[in-house]
């Protein structure tokens, strides 16, 4: 049996439905541009940093900026996502999520935030989820993003644990590469087909509970 002693959650997508603001927030910029930013334009920003969606964001509108242009339309879309999300309610927090996670404490199994958002802290404190969490690392801990390992790897050494004793739980593609990267095994929260590469794929953490979650492990 697979020996794990923490467990790492990315949060926007997987503990907090936040990505629907993210979204509010570039369609108002790309409204502000003049042009139309879909849904389907949306996906690509998925776990993307906000200096890279602005970038995506820019090329969708057929828009070339200069820096200083795009540091302040970076800025703008975040004093709206954070007017946003500062007010959500506990409804916000997905589904299972702080059942689960007192499941895992109460088992002994350590917890982390692994996240490229520098909005975390803000998010986890608003909906009072910070005390579900030994460490919080996000996008003011680590410079480089996902796909790139960085962000679990700091999580682990947080926790003090290795990385073949971790999970990561993640929604994005690039966030399951960064986790196979970092020799951790990867929950899928979404979709088999877009999670390929996942060891296993759920469709929430409402599905599981911790004798489920063991049961994961060893698939
Ligand atoms: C990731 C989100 O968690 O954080 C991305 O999936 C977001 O959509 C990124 O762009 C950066 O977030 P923030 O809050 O620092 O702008
Ligand atoms: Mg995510």
């Amino acid at each position: 049996m697979r020996e794990i002693k923490a467990c790492i959650f990315d949060l926007d997508g997987v503990i907090v439905d936040t990505a629907k603001y993210h979204y509010l927030a570039w369609r108002r910029l790309a409204e502000m541009l003049g042009f139309e930013f879909t849904e389907k334009d949306n996906e690509r920003l998925k776990c993307v940093s906000r200096v890279r969606s602005l970038e995506i964001l820019l090329e969708v509108g057929g828009i070339t900026a200069t820096q200083e242009q795009k540091e302040q339309w970076a800025r703008e879309k975040n004093e709206w996502y954070v007017e946003y999300i500062t007010k959500m309610g506990t409804d916000e927090i997905l589904p299972g999520v702080t059942t689960f996670l007192s499941e895992l404490r109460a088992n002994g199994i350590k917890t982390a935030i692994g996240s490229a958002s520098k909005n975390a802290v803000l998010i986890l404190d608003r909906l009072g989820l910070t005390c579900y969490f030994d460490a919080i690392i996000d996008g003011t801990k680590v410079s480089a993003a996902k796909p790139d390992p960085e962000v679990f790897v700091t999580a682990a050494g947080a926790l003090d644990t290795p990385t073949s004793q971790c999970v990561v739980f993640e929604d994005a593609e690039a966030g399951i590469e960064a986790a196979k990267k970092g020799g951790m095994f990867a929950i899928g929260i979404g979709d088999c087909s877009t999670l390929a590469d996942a060891d296993v794929v759920i469709g929430g953490i409402a599905e599981i509970n911790y004798e489920k979650f063991l049961s994961l492990l060893n698939k």
